[in-house]
């Protein structure tokens, strides 16, 4: 078994990948400035094989990364909104932070450091499912910084210090740090809410989705698998690529209920891209066992029982305006950075 460290661990994804890891006997570090909280983890808190260390990603000392074996890199600015509000943030947290520790894992003798990218790198790219090797086209400020970060930590691997980059798609299901500014998980609230689903623009967008729980076994699966069938490589993540009008149709028939679905025409979104999972499945071997219906199903029933709501920490980039709005640990963290 492993010593892993997982970067953004109080995350949507990395408490679900953290909670995988434990139950598979790996020993985790979790690092994160937990602008979430850390009660995200507290189903693991009296796991002995679980540490919490709360440091800010872009100040990450080497001391902290000894004995660590694996590093799996989850801690961003995670969306394309929050990424907008302060451009010169993200690219601290979302690529020099992430080249950065990529040097000093190496330098410390960490073996193996999976991050996690975004599909969004592809930007539009029309009908033409994009592979691991169709040309890239980020079109924001956080897409751009997913391809940088690849791009410098590919300069670092070789067989003694194994990259991988998961672009994942865009994710969907219940975490106990619950992101409802993700299109399966608002649509599912809203229908329940308001019995509505709004539409930006016509629908006719593409997306790729996953759910969170099969992103975190791809980590898993990357950290059991032979060196040479990940290192250096690129893995699209995903299950589906759905049109959005289509989507609100899936999650319209699986809710107990009428649901109007409405069309909003103004849309400044132009992300449209399909995807390839071919690699994922055939290389990497990992079969998604989440399809979209299994997580509006959870989602609705979360809302249902009242386990999980929408609040400030339940829309990434509310929470972050919120912080920084308090002008308190990031920013202060942000004057010490450039001071
Ligand atoms: N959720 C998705 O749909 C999706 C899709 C593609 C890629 N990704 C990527 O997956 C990763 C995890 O996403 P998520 O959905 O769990 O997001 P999240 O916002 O829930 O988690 C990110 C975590 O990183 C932490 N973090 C941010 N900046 C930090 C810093 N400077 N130092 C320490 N910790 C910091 C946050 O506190 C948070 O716990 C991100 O890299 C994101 O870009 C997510």
């Amino acid at each position: 078994m492993s010593k892993v460290m997982v970067t953004g661990g109080g995350g949507y994804i990395g408490s679900i990948l953290t909670g995988q890891l434990l139950e598979t006997g790996h020993e985790v570090v979790v690092l994160d400035w937990f602008v979430f909280g850390t009660k995200h983890l507290n189903q693991y808190k009296n796991n002995p094989k679980l540490t919490l260390l709360n440091q800010d990603v872009r100040t990450i000392k080497p001391a902290q990364i000894k004995g660590i074996d694996i590093i799996c890199d989850l801690a961003a600015l995670s969306n394309d909104p929050a990424g907008d509000l302060d451009a010169n943030l993200t690219k601290q947290i979302n690529f020099e932070a992430r080249a950065r520790l990529g040097r000093i894992a190496k330098a410390m003798g960490v073996k193996r450091y999976m991050l996690a990218s975004s599909c969004s790198v592809y930007g539009a790219n029309g009908d033409m499912a994009a592979t691991e090797d169709s040309p890239i086209n980020p079109l924001t400020t956080y897409a751009e910084c997913n391809a940088l970060a690849e791009q410098a930590l590919f300069e670092l691997s070789d067989s003694d210090f194994s990259v991988t980059a998961f672009r994942n798609s865009t994710a969907f299901g219940l975490s106990s740090r619950m992101r409802f500014d993700l299109v399966v998980n608002i649509m599912t609230l809203n229908a329940f809410k308001d019995q509505e689903i709004i539409i930006h623009g016509d629908g006719q967008q593409h997306r790729p989705l996953i759910h969170i729980a099969d992103i975190s076994r791809a980590f898993v699966k990357a950290i059991d698998s032979e060196t040479y069938i990940v290192e250096g490589q690129i893995f699209n993540l995903g299950v589906n690529n759905v049109k959005i009008a289509d989507l609100a149709t899936t999650v319209a028939q699986a809710l107990p209920m009428d649901i109007d679905i409405i069309y909003h025409p103004n849309n400044s979104d132009a992300r449209d891209y399909t995807v390839s999972f071919e690699k994922m499945r055939n290389r990497l071997g990992l079969i998604p066992q989440m399809q979209i219906e299994d997580g509006i199903t959870e989602v609705f029933h979360a809302v249902l029982k009242g386990e999980t709501s929408m609040t400030p920490d339940t829309i990434t980039l509310n929470r972050y305006k919120e912080v920084m709005a308090e002008g308190e640990e990031i920013i202060k963290k942000m004057e010490n950075i450039s001071a």
